[in-house]
């Protein structure tokens, strides 16, 4: 019988989650299916009911931070970054967990392989902060948040000072970084397809010896933030490595099998 697996988000159509799974199941010749579900936020408890059929699923905007409730276990990492991007299933069980936090620090340390002492400013304080700030401060850099709504970013450093004592500082403005910025990360959508680009990051704070990671991705092209760092001499990193290591990292926890990375990261092209 076909094993069956699936990404929840709304709106879904633009996911390349499709395509980077089928393509490994397809490589490694495996009966089975991963779909595209696109799952309004009140439908969600719906769907998870009716759909245990699902072997696993990832799980995206923005639906991550409410799956939880639906599940029998989330494990210590999904519960320290309060997100769940992946359900697994245990025997009878249904499980969170979240990649992008290993995907995310996989796709940095090809840039840079040293974190520690080091320090990071991070770009929005949404859902994918989270997972960021999380796994930077674990590697012991020194991580500031610059955010629009600079309330979201207090609330967001609170968060994890609570549970652990990272250096984490909110940032009003450029200004108040201040020194050595050595990674930049944008969590903001700015940068998507179709939306206004403005500039996120003064010229003046990039240099030859920085690594900028931008989230966001472009089917076709980089976005203009890398297109500025890297004329500036960084070291850029484009979103669908990201992509990449988080996804292989689900295939892996669902099917037990090394993820053939080279056909996942084709198929992302
Ligand atoms: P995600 O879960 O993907 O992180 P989100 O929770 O909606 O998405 O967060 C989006 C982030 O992008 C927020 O930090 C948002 O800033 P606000 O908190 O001020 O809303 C940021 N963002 C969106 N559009 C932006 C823009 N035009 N300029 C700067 N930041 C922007």
């Amino acid at each position: 019988m076909t094993s069956l697996f699936g990404i929840i988000a709304h709106p879904v159509a633009h996911s390349l989650s499709p395509a980077m799974h089928n393509a490994a199941f397809k490589a490694l010749k495996m009966d089975a299916r991963f779909d595209a579900f696109d799952v309004l936020p009140e439908d969600l408890e719906k769907f998870m009911k009716e759909h245990r059929e699902l072997k696993g699923m990832a799980v995206s905007i923005p639906h991550k931070e409410t799956v939880g409730q639906y599940l029998d276990e989330i494990d210590p990492i999904a519960r320290e970054i309060g997100a769940v991007n992946t359900v697994y299933s245990k025997g009878e069980k249904r499980c969170g967990t979240n990649t992008d936090a290993p995907g995310f620090l996989r796709a940095v340390k090809e840039a840079m392989p040293e974190l520690k002492g080091k320090r990071a400013v991070i770009l929005g304080a949404g859902g994918a902060a989270r997972a960021v700030v999380w796994a930077l401060t674990k590697e012991g850099m020194e991580v500031a948040i610059l955010n629009r709504t600079g309330e979201k970013a207090e609330m967001l450093a609170k968060a994890f000072q609570a549970v652990k004592d990272p250096q984490i500082k909110v940032a009003k403005n450029w200004e108040e970084i201040g020194g050595k910025i050595d990674l930049i990360v944008n969590t903001t959508s700015v940068g998507l397809e179709g939306h206004e680009e403005p500039e996120l990051v003064p010229a003046r704070y990039f240099h030859s010896n920085q690594v900028v990671f931008d989230l966001v991705y472009q089917k076709k092209s980089i976005t203009k933030l890398l297109v500025y760092a890297q004329s500036a001499g960084a070291k850029i990193v484009d979103g669908k490595a990201m992509l990449l290591y988080q996804g292989m990292l689900q295939f892996e926890l669902w099917t037990g099998q090394k993820a053939p990375k080279e056909v996942m990261r084709t198929a992302l092209k």
